[in-house]
C-alpha cells in the first residue's frame, strides 16, 4: 500500500481511507481535482474547480492545476487529463482549447510549475480507466467503448479490459461532418435541442460508430449522463448502452489511478 505525505506532513493516516491519489481533469471551461480514494474509485472530500483561464494557454493553466495542488497539499504523484491526443506528455489536438497546445509538452510543463511526477493523459481515456475500474465497465470484457459528451465527444476503447489510447471518435464523420459538432452535449444546448431531438443526432452518430467498430457494450457519460432516462432508452443501437457511474468525478479518478499504477509498475 502507498501511503504519500501530505506537504504540511500529515500522512495519509489522516485520512480515514486506504491508498490515495490526486487527479487533475483539464476542461475547456472548468479545471477540477480532488484527492482521490482508490480502493473505492470515489473522490475524498469536495472537488476544488477553477475556471479555465480564457484564452486556455498552457502557462494559465499549469497554474491554476498548481493552485488545485497546492489547495488540497499534496505531494504525492498526480495524474492530468487534457482534452486532447496525448503522446508521451505531449499534446498533439487541441480541437476545444486554444491551438498553442499542439506540440506542447505538457508533462514538461507541470513538472516545472509542480516538481513532482505527473501523469499525463486523455480526458475520455482516464473517464474510461475509471468507469472500467470502478463503474459500469466493471469486469467486463470484449470490446468496451466509453463516449463523454461534453463540449466535444471524447472517446475509450477497451479491449479485454486494456486501454487503446486516443481513439478520438469524437471526429468521425457524419453525413459529411464532425461528429461532435452535431452530437455532443454543447450541440444540444447551442442549439436548443430537446432530448429526444438530440437522442436521433447521437442515435446516427452511434449508428456510424458502430458500423466500423462493433462493440459489446458503450457507457456513456458526461453531464448528461445525469439524464440518462431522458435520451439513453430513445436510441436504437444494437449495443446495450449504459450511463456512466462516475459521472463528472471519472476523469479525476481515472488520472489518479493512472499516475498511481504507473508508480506500481
Ligand atoms: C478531443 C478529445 C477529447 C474530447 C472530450 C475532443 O474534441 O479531440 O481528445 O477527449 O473532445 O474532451
Amino acid at each position: 500500500m502507498i501511503l504519500p505525505q501530505t506537504r504540511d506532513g500529515r500522512d495519509a493516516a489522516h485520512y480515514p481511507v486506504g491508498v490515495q491519489g490526486f487527479g487533475v481533469d483539464i476542461g475547456g471551461s472548468g479545471i477540477k481535482g480532488c484527492l482521490v480514494d482508490l480502493e473505492k474509485g470515489q473522490l475524498i472530500g469536495e472537488r476544488l474547480r477553477i475556471e479555465t483561464p480564457q484564452p486556455s494557454l498552457p502557462d494559465p493553466v499549469y497554474d491554476v492545476v498548481g493552485r488545485i495542488v497546492d489547495h488540497f497539499g499534496w505531494a504525492g504523484r498526480i495524474g492530468v487529463t487534457f482534452p486532447g491526443v496525448m503522446k508521451r506528455g505531449v499534446a498533439h489536438t487541441a480541437a476545444n482549447v486554444d491551438k498553442s497546445w499542439i506540440g506542447t509538452d505538457l508533462d514538461a510543463g507541470l513538472d516545472a510549475r509542480i516538481p513532482g511526477t505527473v501523469e499525463t493523459l486523455n480526458d475520455a481515456d482516464a473517464a474510461g480507466i475509471a468507469e472500467m475500474r470502478y463503474g459500469a465497465g466493471r469486469d467486463r470484457r470484449g470490446v468496451v467503448l466509453m463516449l463523454t459528451f461534453g463540449t466535444g465527444i471524447g472517446s475509450a476503447l477497451f479491449v479485454d479490459g486494456r486501454l487503446v489510447p486516443n481513439t478520438e471518435f469524437g471526429h468521425i464523420q457524419v453525413d459529411g461532418e464532425d461528429g461532435e459538432r452535431r452530437a455532443s452535449a454543447a450541440a444540444r444546448e447551442r442549439e436548443e435541442l430537446s432530448y429526444p431531438e438530440w437522442a436521433r443526432r447521437v442515435d446516427r452518430y452511434l449508428d456510424v460508430l458502430e458500423a466500423g467498430l462493433w462493440p459489446d457494450l458503450i457507457i456513456v457519460g458526461g453531464g448528461v449522463s445525469k439524464k440518462a432516462h431522458k435520451w439513453v432508452p430513445l436510441l436504437s443501437t444494437r449495443t446495450p448502452v449504459v450511463p456512466a457511474e462516475l459521472q463528472n468525478d471519472a476523469g479525476i479518478v481515472g488520472a489518479a489511478l493512472a499516475a498511481h499504477e504507473r508508480t506500481d509498475r
